[in-house]
């Protein structure tokens, strides 16, 4: 087969390093990628919200299969032009992506779908939403409606910190996304992640995880992309697991196929868990970034296999072939993140590092400038490895972060310390 993935961060390298190990993929071209892929695989620049040309794209280079990486691109309609030019794809209708594009049509999904989550009002004017904070009081949670490159939530502590919240997202803070605003009931808890593959009927558990969103050490300081995660996460027993699936997954998909929206690909589930019980945090319509790394870590190359599945509607004869084993990845970033950063450094000890099925360096944000590694991005490198603990992944994913020649990057010391 020949493979096409769209996307250029540590979650399409870890994509791309697992569908390299299948030996039905035949060529694999990664748009646009980045230095690190492009070690392993081809990369095309291409515009992917564009789906015409990414259809073109996929015409020319007699591509059979499409995984679609980031949300924008499935926002943006890019699967359901895929699929209306022929071509089998790995991710959702822009219609079933709103799962991720809304907030308040996640919500109205779950009312439907009686799906445990936090109460919440929806907003599309700022003197119902502050009356609504000052009747709730806080600690309450402000959401503009629409996608905010992961930055458009504020969990409140105070009164006047929800107020300006409302202040800023009608304000236009966050564009358009913050044209409507969803307040939501405060949940305490542990927070996990839950992955599901989903061809539209049928939903295949694929492995949980935990990140870490603060930037500090102790989970301090303003929130980021993701500082590292690890898999399984230890929280989502058994129990919690099947309650997650029948409470809130499968009823969440019942309705979407009632709605003729069926959702065909990963959905990412944010569970809040307290007292035994998972609520529904949000969804969203693609693999984590850092926790595909770990998951694919886990899962290698019938990650693939599984994908393909969903996309031909053969999830009922899927099976995954679980290892009793444990992820970790650490990331590293550049000085500054997720405030403003120097970009360009060089970044030396790459090639030296193993490459192996229990450790890869995931390059997230990376280029290459006169034969050299230089970082790109806020978060540039994904050290990522396997073990039969997590004390021994994290011990493998730590030794790696060591080996890294860059003074401009920095790394969070305890990655898993909840679960440790
Ligand atoms: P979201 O983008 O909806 O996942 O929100 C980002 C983060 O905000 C989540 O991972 C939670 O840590 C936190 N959060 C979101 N909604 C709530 C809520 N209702 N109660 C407590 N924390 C929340
Ligand atoms: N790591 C959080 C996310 O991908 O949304």
């Amino acid at each position: 087969m020949n493979i096409l993935i769209l996307g250029s961060g540590g979650r399409e390298h870890s994509l791309a390093w697992a569908v390299m190990q299948n030996p039905k993929c035949d060529k694999l071209i990664v748009a646009p990628g980045n230095a690190g892929i492009a070690q392993i695989a081809t990369c095309a620049a291409l515009e992917i919200e564009d789906g015409g040309e990414v259809v073109a794209f996929c015409e020319d280079n007699a591509i059979d299969f499409v995984i679609i990486g980031p949300e924008a691109p499935l926002a943006a309609g890019v699967a359901d032009r895929l699929r209306e030019g022929g071509f089998l794809v790995f991710g959702p209708s822009a219609a079933a992506a709103r799962l991720e594009a809304s907030k308040s049509f996640t919500k109205e999904i779950c009312d439907a779908a009686n799906a445990p989550t936090a109460a919440y009002g929806h907003f599309t004017d700022a003197d119902a939403a502050r009356a609504h904070v000052r009747a709730r009081g806080a600690p309450i949670v402000v959401k503009a409606d629409g996608l905010a490159a992961g930055k458009g939530v504020i969990v409140a502590m105070t009164e006047a910190e929800a107020l300006a919240a409302v202040d800023d997202m009608f304000g236009g803070a966050f564009g358009g996304a913050g044209a409507e605003v969803v307040i939501e009931e405060y949940m305490d808890g542990e927070e996990a992640s839950f992955f599901v593959l989903c061809d539209g009927e049928t939903v295949l558990p694929i492995g949980t995880a935990q990140d870490h969103k603060r930037v500090g050490e102790g989970d301090t300081g303003p929130n980021t992309g993701g500082m590292g995660a690890y898999s399984p996460a230890p929280v989502m027993t058994d129990e919690i697991t099947e309650k997650a699936l029948n409470e809130i997954v499968r009823p969440t998909m019942t309705e979407m196929a009632r709605r003729d929206m069926p959702y065909q690909g990963v959905l990412y589930v944010g569970l809040m868990i307290k007292d035994g019980q998972p609520r529904l945090v949000e969804y969203n319509v693609r693999f984590g970034d850092p926790e595909c790394q770990v998951l694919m870590m886990r899962l290698g190359a019938q990650a693939m296999d599984l994908m393909h599945a969903a996309a031909e509607g053969r999830l009922h004869e899927a099976q995954v072939h679980w290892a009793d084993d444990h992820a970790m990845t650490v990331v590293m970033a550049a000085q500054g993140y997720p405030g403003s950063y120097q970009k360009g450094d060089v970044i030396g000890g790459l090639d030296a590092l193993p490459e192996t099925s229990a450790q890869m360096c995931f390059h997230a944000g990376t280029g290459r400038h006169d034969g050299r590694f230089v970082a790109t991005g806020g978060r540039v490198l994904n050290l990522t490895a396997r073990g039969d603990t997590l004390a021994e992944a994290r011990r493998r994913a730590y030794e790696m972060a060591d080996a890294i020649d860059w003074p401009g990057g920095f790394y969070r010391d305890d990655i898993g310390w909840r679960a440790l």
